[in-house]
């Protein structure tokens, strides 16, 4: 393909530069077209045809079905490494020996301290707030507990700032739920992997013991991998473009929980839930609601189906519903509401609705399923998503930095009025 993309605009050409990925995208670099042609730019709401940035963290194809983080198949990584290798491999670029992958982790365990005021902010949010905002809040919250700004420059400080917010942010998350259950905050247990401690920091009841269910553990081992990264989406789009003023990592990080929370982003895996809840109570009569979804006039969208890239089926959705069968089983748990997902699927698949606007089921269909079964509640859902995100939005935000990336600010096409007599308030 040529290197060059010619545009003409009112008769006259401009030339514009055309650059090529390792994965042979192809892309227009219009840097340079607003200076060229004095004034006009490209417009494209919600970037669906933009690429923001030139990345080497994940790749995926949308059209082939591939997610990749560094090169790596995420079947092969979900299969075979732990999320913590997965974090370490999203954020450095390699696998870690054992030797850096023990050190990553005692280094994770000695900033896993969470300030004890921290616990009177939390103390302040009602019982009834939702685990994202409590998140985003007190993730912000952070930045005053750590005012040093991370000097981007030194591989230390960028090291610490990663570790501290990779050993906090569990601790955060599994207080958030304890609030709401009414659960004494506390800390984990060093001797455990990082998903373990995890798992022990949610459940462990005042009273008694927590042990680790190893197919519990397994399984949302798996679910973090499948959720670690997934380029350029709309929460780390937000962490890219916060980080982009310099602001710090952990005041960037705060806006993409906020930015996940939404239900066309991360909080779909909460509302799949709910509709397939909401079904159940109904009858369970799917094809009612496969009509409600195609009606035009009616708001309801089949949650969990559909995505802005893959227009084939998404890769992630496929580990996932397997590990969906595998963990109800393990657990022996007869799940109603996993026979209505497969009829709606089923349905789907096989509707031309869903067939010629390429709707798939996405990452969210099954892993609420899932969630439900480890025993983590509904309103915890996007938050295990944040926790899950958390080192893509870090290898993300210490992408941007290290490539000295501009201040994000879009243009516009203003289509206001245009300039008018101001009228004294009498005239109005
Ligand atoms: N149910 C019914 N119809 C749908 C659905 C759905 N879930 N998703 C898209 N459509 C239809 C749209 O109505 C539109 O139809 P039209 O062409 O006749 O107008 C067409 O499919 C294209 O939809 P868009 O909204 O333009 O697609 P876009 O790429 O902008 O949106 C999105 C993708 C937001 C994921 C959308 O499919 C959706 O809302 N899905 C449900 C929410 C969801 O599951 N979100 C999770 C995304 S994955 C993640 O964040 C991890």
């Amino acid at each position: 393909m040529s290197k060059i993309a010619t545009l003409e605009i009112g008769g006259k050409k401009y030339e514009l530069p055309v650059i090529t990925g390792t994965e042979n995208e192809v892309a227009i670099d219009i840097a340079a077209l607003r200076g060229a042609t004095n004034g006009v730019i490209t417009i494209d709401p919600g970037f669906k045809n933009t690429g923001s940035c030139e990345s080497a963290i994940t790749f995926l194809d949308g059209e082939e079905g591939i997610l990749r983080y560094r090169g790596y198949a995420i079947e092969d990584l979900a299969e075979k490494a732990s999320f913590l290798e997965v974090a370490y491999l999203l954020i450095f670029g390699e696998l870690p020996t054992k030797e850096q992958l023990e050190k990553f982790h005692t280094d994770i365990k000695i900033e896993s301290q969470v300030d004890e005021d921290i616990k009177k902010i939390l103390d302040g949010f009602p019982k009834s707030a939702h685990p994202m905002g409590v998140l985003s809040s007190l993730t912000s919250a952070l930045v005053a507990f750590n005012p040093s700004s991370v000097n981007v420059e030194s591989p230390e400080d960028m090291y610490k700032a990663i570790v501290k917010i990779l050993g906090k942010f569990p601790v955060l998350t599994a207080w958030a739920y304890r609030k709401r259950a009414g659960l004494p905050l506390d800390y984990g247990d060093d001797s455990l992997t990082y998903v373990e401690n995890f798992l022990q920091m949610m459940f462990k009841k005042p009273n008694g013991s927590y042990k680790v269910n190893p197919v519990v553990a397994d399984a949302l081992d798996k679910l973090l991998i499948l959720h670690a990264d997934h380029e350029q989406n709309c929460s780390t789009s937000t962490v890219r473009m916060v980080g982009s003023s310099h602001v710090g990592l952990f005041a960037s990080l705060s806006a993409g929980i906020s930015a996940l929370w939404g239900p066309l982003h991360g909080g779909a895996n909460q509302a799949v839930i709910e509709m397939l809840e909401a079904i159940r109570e109904d009858g369970g009569d799917t094809h009612r609601y496969m009509a409600k979804a195609k009606d035009k006039d009616d708001p309801f969208r089949l949650m969990g189906f559909g995505h802005r890239v893959y227009k084939n089926f998404d890769p992630r959705a496929k580990i996932i519903k397997k590990s969906a069968d595998q963990v109800l089983e393990a657990l022996g748990i007869q799940d109603e509401v996993l026979d209505i997902a497969k009829g709606l699927e089923k349905e789907a698949l096989e509707d031309s609705y869903f067939v010629d606007r390429k709707l798939y089921p996405n990452v969210d269909f099954y892993s609420g399923i899932i969630y439900r079964a480890l025993g983590i509640p509904e309103e915890m859902f996007t938050a295990m998503f944040a926790l899950g995100r958390l080192p893509g939005w870090i290898a993300q935000w210490r992408e941007m930095r290290l490539r000295k990336e501009p201040i994000g600010r879009p243009r516009q096409v203003y289509v206001g009025e245009t300039h008018r007599p101001f009228v004294n308030i009498e005239k109005r």
